[in-house]
């Protein structure tokens, strides 16, 4: 029997190379989860040719058309249904929900950050690791919730942080770690293996 795969939208506003890590790994036949719609609020960004170039659709919705987070959000939220997404991969998309979008999709959207969550929230990630002097850093893949970065954890992975460390190299050994736990964390979802519940992330062998 065939399972149906998992429906994922993918929203960026930039460079997408978590894009291309989902996309590589949804063109394994037994990756459980497809990308039917990538969506951008920026109509240059350079993941947008990178979802062209492996033949999925896009949308761009500008924030800038909209004179409240609420009606982006609305505008947002039509584009994903109309493409029939079933989830939400967060990669790179710099724009904050409204909690009414959050809670309509409550379980149903994930992001990737680039640190050990709860650690550096926000931006200047790197920045923030350095300064405080941790010698272990990394990326986290979380359900989103209203809160900014402060959701359910599904998946870390670390990495060292170096003495010589400047925020672009350890951005870079970041950035192939996220590579490497963003498919793997959508794997466990669309697998059933872990899901939201009652505000946390459940795992299958949790239930024991
Ligand atoms: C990544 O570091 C991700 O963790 C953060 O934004 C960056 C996006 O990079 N949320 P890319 O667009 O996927 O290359």
């Amino acid at each position: 029997m065939t399972v149906a795969k998992l429906k994922v939208a993918v929203l960026i506003s930039g460079r997408g190379s978590n894009l291309q890590a989902l996309i590589d790994a949804c063109a394994a036949a037994e990756f459980p989860a497809e990308i039917v719609l990538v969506v951008s609020n920026v109509a240059d960004a350079q993941g947008l040719a990178r979802a062209q170039a492996a033949s999925l659709p896009t949308a761009i919705v500008d924030h800038r058309n909209y004179t409240s987070r609420e009606h982006f959000d609305e505008a947002v939220d039509k584009t994903l249904r109309q493409a029939g997404a079933e989830f939400i991969c967060l990669a790179g998309f710099m724009r904050i929900f409204s909690d009414a979008f959050v809670r309509k999709w409550e379980g149903r959207v994930i992001n990737i950050h680039p640190s050990l969550l709860p650690a550096f929230k926000g931006t200047h990630v790197h920045e923030q690791a350095i300064a405080a002097g941790v010698k272990v850093s990394g990326c986290t893949v979380h359900y989103v919730i209203p809160a900014l970065d402060s959701g359910p954890i599904i998946a870390q992975e670390k990495v060292p942080v170096l003495a010589d460390d400047t925020p672009e190299t350890l951005a870079a050994r970041v950035l192939e770690a996220e590579h490497k736990t963003y498919p793997m964390a959508l794997k466990w979802i669309a697998e059933r293996n872990v899901r939201f519940e009652q505000g946390r992330a459940v795992f299958s062998n949790d239930d024991s």
